[in-house]
């Protein structure tokens, strides 16, 4: 017989379409943000700031730089805390937790986004490289995402605050979906993203918890400068980009806001893909 896994939230869910609040549209929601310090994280923090949530800003290294963003979200007249931790440690994203709960008291908004690549041709590929980008880009959405679906159980829906229990957003890639060869690690953690993210979705969407993907194709970050950085490189990456520009991290940080805001009450499950078109098979443009 099927384990029921997760109770039911503490309080009576709407059955229809929620009235949506008057902007912004995070007032008084609290969000962790993971790997918040720098790209398409520190986007997202800032933006999740300015739609009116209190922001906790993970990160684990650079000090100066995740404060800095605190600085950026405290100027918009909303809380924000720097929560130094590795996504991958058990016991560090438990501490983490604990910290944030008692700062701001619970969470409404989990972007799980930490992510890193290591690079490597296959049969040249190091265990430690293998298991540093599952660690961080896996197994740390699976540790973030359980402590908040915990407490997202733990409290139901708030109605003043949201129409749902909890959201939580898995920042994917285009990768999820594209073979990468020269980065079978950094693809295979991102098509794990996928299913998590879809297996959590339909196990907690009857506690009214949502859980739903962004799969940015090339954003302007620190992560793939190489891509981008000269006239040679950047042309190169456009023939993979039907739209013909680089993404910014605020394209992402736009949808972040929209997905974790009731605006977005009845998508769960869903990834939404940031590309430019990136997985529109660009070469058959022309071919084919
Ligand atoms: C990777 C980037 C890459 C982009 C498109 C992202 O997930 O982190 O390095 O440029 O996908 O290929």
């Amino acid at each position: 017989m099927p384990t029921t896994p997760a109770k039911p939230a503490t309080t009576t869910a709407a059955t229809t379409a929620p009235q949506l609040p008057a902007h912004p549209v995070l007032a008084g929601q609290k969000a962790l943000v993971t790997g918040a310090n720098s790209g398409i994280g520190r986007a997202v923090a800032i933006a999740l700031g300015a739609a009116g949530a209190d922001v906790a800003v993970n990160y684990v290294v650079g000090d100066a730089e995740a404060q800095e963003v605190v600085g950026e979200i405290r100027a918009k007249g909303v809380r924000a805390i720097a929560l130094k931790a590795d996504v991958s440690d058990e016991a560090a994203v438990e501490a983490m937790y604990a910290q944030m709960l008692r700062e701001f008291g619970t969470i409404d908004v989990l972007v799980a986004n930490a992510g890193l690549q290591r690079d490597s041709a296959f049969h040249q590929m190091t265990v430690a490289q293998w298991n540093t980008v599952l660690n961080v880009n896996l197994t740390g959405q699976f540790l973030c995402a359980r402590a908040a679906v915990r407490e997202f159980l733990r409290r139901g829906i708030v109605p003043s605050v949201s129409c749902s229990a909890g959201k939580i957003i898995c920042m994917s890639s285009v990768h999820q979906t594209i073979p990468w060869a020269g980065h079978a690690n950094y693809a295979t953690s991102k098509g794990g993203v996928k299913l998590l993210m879809e297996s959590l979705a339909q196990e907690v969407a009857p506690q009214r918890i949502r859980v739903n993907g962004i799969a940015p194709g090339a954003i302007r970050t620190p992560i793939n400068t190489s891509a981008w950085d000269t006239k040679e490189a950047y042309d190169r990456l456009m023939t993979l980009v039907p739209y013909g520009r680089i993404g910014e991290p605020e394209d992402i940080a736009r949808a972040a806001v929209w997905l974790a805001s009731d605006h977005s009450d009845y998508v769960v499950g869903t990834t939404l893909y940031v590309d430019g078109g990136m997985t529109l098979y660009p070469g058959f443009a022309t071919g084919g």
